[in-house]
């Protein structure tokens, strides 16, 4: 009795730290887009709009018109911006982080 009390226990704490843990993972992954996304491109795009040419929003219908439609459309506009936008490089924002912010965007923005 008093031995499976124990297993009990111990077995709870475990999925308790699973739990925790992928929930702590799941918060700094969402974070890490959300903060580059405030940092480089919110100025010109805040609440996903767009301040310089206002057909250009980063909701769904907008860019579905445009043709930018997954992450790699959105990686790739900034690597190779249209007019008006700031092109950002690797050196500025590495490949995993452009993946982070193109989730953040889609994600976010509907
Ligand atoms: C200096 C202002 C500025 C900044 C900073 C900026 N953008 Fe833009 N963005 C624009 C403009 C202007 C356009 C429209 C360009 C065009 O006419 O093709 C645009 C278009 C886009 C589009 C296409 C939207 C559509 O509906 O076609 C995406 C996606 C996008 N930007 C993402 C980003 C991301 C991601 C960042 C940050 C890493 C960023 N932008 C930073 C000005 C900016």
């Amino acid at each position: 009795m008093k031995r499976s009390a124990l297993l009990f226990f111990v077995f709870s704490a475990v999925c308790f730290f699973v739990v925790a843990g992928v929930s702590a993972k799941e918060a700094s992954k969402q974070s890490l887009g959300e903060k580059l996304f405030m940092k480089h491109c919110s100025k010109c795009h805040p609440d996903g709009g767009n301040v310089v040419t206002v057909t250009k929003t980063l909701n769904p219908k907008d860019r579905e018109a445009n043709n930018v439609k997954t992450e790699e459309d959105i990686i790739k506009l900034m690597r190779n911006p249209g007019p008006g936008m700031v092109k950002f490089g690797k050196n500025v924002i590495s490949e995993k982080n452009a993946k982070a912010i193109a989730e953040y965007i889609l994600k976010t923005f509907k």
